[in-house]
C-alpha cells in the first residue's frame, strides 16, 4: 500500500492557529504541537508487527515520550530490537561501501572508529549528539513519528533533527513503512556532521520560519526529492535510499528511473511515503545543492 500526496489547493480554511506560531529561539520548538502521522491507524493490520501485541505496547510506549530540548530518552531495547538493527546494519554497511556518496562514507568510518555505530547495538541519543554538536552543531530530538513538514522544517532553522526512536518490527527487517531509528540514523545522521550539509539544512530551516503553505510545500518537496532520495550520478546521497537496502539494490540493478533535476518535476510529483520509489533525482554532486536550493528560493520569492 502506498500513500501520496498531491498537490493541494492553498486556498484551505485555517483550522489551525499554531501555524502562525513561529519559534523565536530553540526553547520554542518545544512549545509546537508533536503529533505525527498515524501509520499504524492508515495501514492498519497491514502495518508490520501488528499483531505483535509485545511489539505494539513497546512502539506506542517509545513514540508517547518526545523529549524535550535538550533532553534525550534512554530507549530500552530488546534482544529482537538488536538483531533487527544489526542484521539491517551489516547488509547496509556492505551495500554502502560501493554506492553511498564519499562524504557520507568518511563521517560514518569517523562513527565506527570513534565507537559511536557498530552492528553490536543500537546508539543511544547523548553519544550521537556529543558527536553532532562537535561536527557541525545539530542535534537529535525525540519526535513519536512523522511530525508536520513545517514543525520539521522549523527544527532544522535552530539545527535541531527530530528524530523517531522506535525500530521496525523483526519480520520485516529490511522494510519501514515509515521513518525508524534505523532510517535516522543510518540514513541521516553521518551527512548531518558534515559542516557544509548542516548549513545548507538550517538555511532551509529558516527559509521556512512563518511561511505561507505553499512555501512549506514545495521546500518541503525539495528536501524529499534531494535529502531523502537525491542521487549524486553513480553515488547515492538521499537517506531514504541509504538506509534501505531494497532501494540500493534497485538503484544498483540500473533499472531505477532517474531523471535530471527540474523544479517544476518535483512541484508536480507525488510524495511517495510507504513504499519503493517511483524514480530518483540525480543532482550529479554534491557542489551543485546551493545552487539547486537558490532556485528553489528564487522560485519562492524567499
Ligand atoms: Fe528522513
Amino acid at each position: 500500500m502506498r500513500f501520496r500526496i498531491r498537490n493541494f489547493s492553498y486556498a484551505q480554511p485555517i483550522k489551525d492557529p499554531i501555524r502562525y506560531f513561529t519559534p523565536k529561539s530553540i526553547y520554542d520548538l518545544d512549545k509546537l504541537p508533536k503529533n505525527y502521522e498515524d501509520f499504524v491507524n492508515k495501514l492498519g493490520s497491514n502495518y508490520p508487527g501488528y499483531n505483535d501485541p509485545a511489539y505494539m505496547s513497546w512502539l506506542y510506549k517509545v513514540r508517547n515520550a518526545p523529549s524535550k530540548i535538550g533532553e534525550v530518552n534512554k530507549v530500552e531495547y530488546n534482544d529482537d530490537h538488536i538483531l533487527t538493527w544489526s542484521t539491517v546494519y551489516s547488509k547496509l554497511r556492505h551495500l554502502h561501501d560501493d554506492l553511498a556518496c564519499d562524504k557520507y562514507k568518511e563521517n560514518f568510518r569517523e562513527l565506527e572508529e570513534l565507537g559511536i555505530l557498530s552492528e553490536r547495538e543500537i546508539p543511544n541519543f547523548a553519544t550521537l549528539n556529543k558527536y553532532l554538536t562537535h561536527k557541525s552543531g545539530f542535534q537529535l530530538v525525540n519526535v513519536g513519528g512523522m511530525i508536520k513538514p513545517r514543525f520539521f522544517l522549523y527544527g532544522l532553522a535552530f539545527k535541531v533533527f527530530f528524530t523517531t526512536q522506535y525500530i521496525r518490527h523483526k519480520s520485516v527487517p529490511f522494510y519501514a513503512s515509515e521513518p525508524d531509528i534505523i532510517h535516522e540514523i543510518l540514513g541521516h545522521v553521518p551527512m548531518l556532521a558534515d559542516r557544509k550539509f548542516a548549513e545548507l539544512f538550517q538555511e532551509i530551516g529558516e527559509k521556512s520560519l512563518g511561511a505561507p503553505d505553499h512555501v512549506i510545500d514545495v521546500l518541503g518537496r525539495a528536501y524529499f526529492f534531494i535529502i531523502e532520495f537525491g542521487i549524486l550520478s553513480d553515488k547515492v546521497l538521499g537517506a531514504g535510499i541509504l538506509s534501505s537496502s531494497k532501494e540500493i539494490e534497485i538503484i544498483s540493478s540500473g533499472k531505477a528511473k532517474i531523471e535530471d533535476w527540474s523544479l517544476q518535476k518535483i512541484i508536480n510529483s507525488d510524495l511517495i511515503l510507504s513504499d519503493y520509489q517511483p524514480q530518483y533525482i540525480d543532482v550529479v554532486k554534491i557542489e551543485n545543492l546551493k545552487e539547486i536550493f537558490a532556485e528553489v528560493y528564487n522560485y519562492l520569492k524567499i
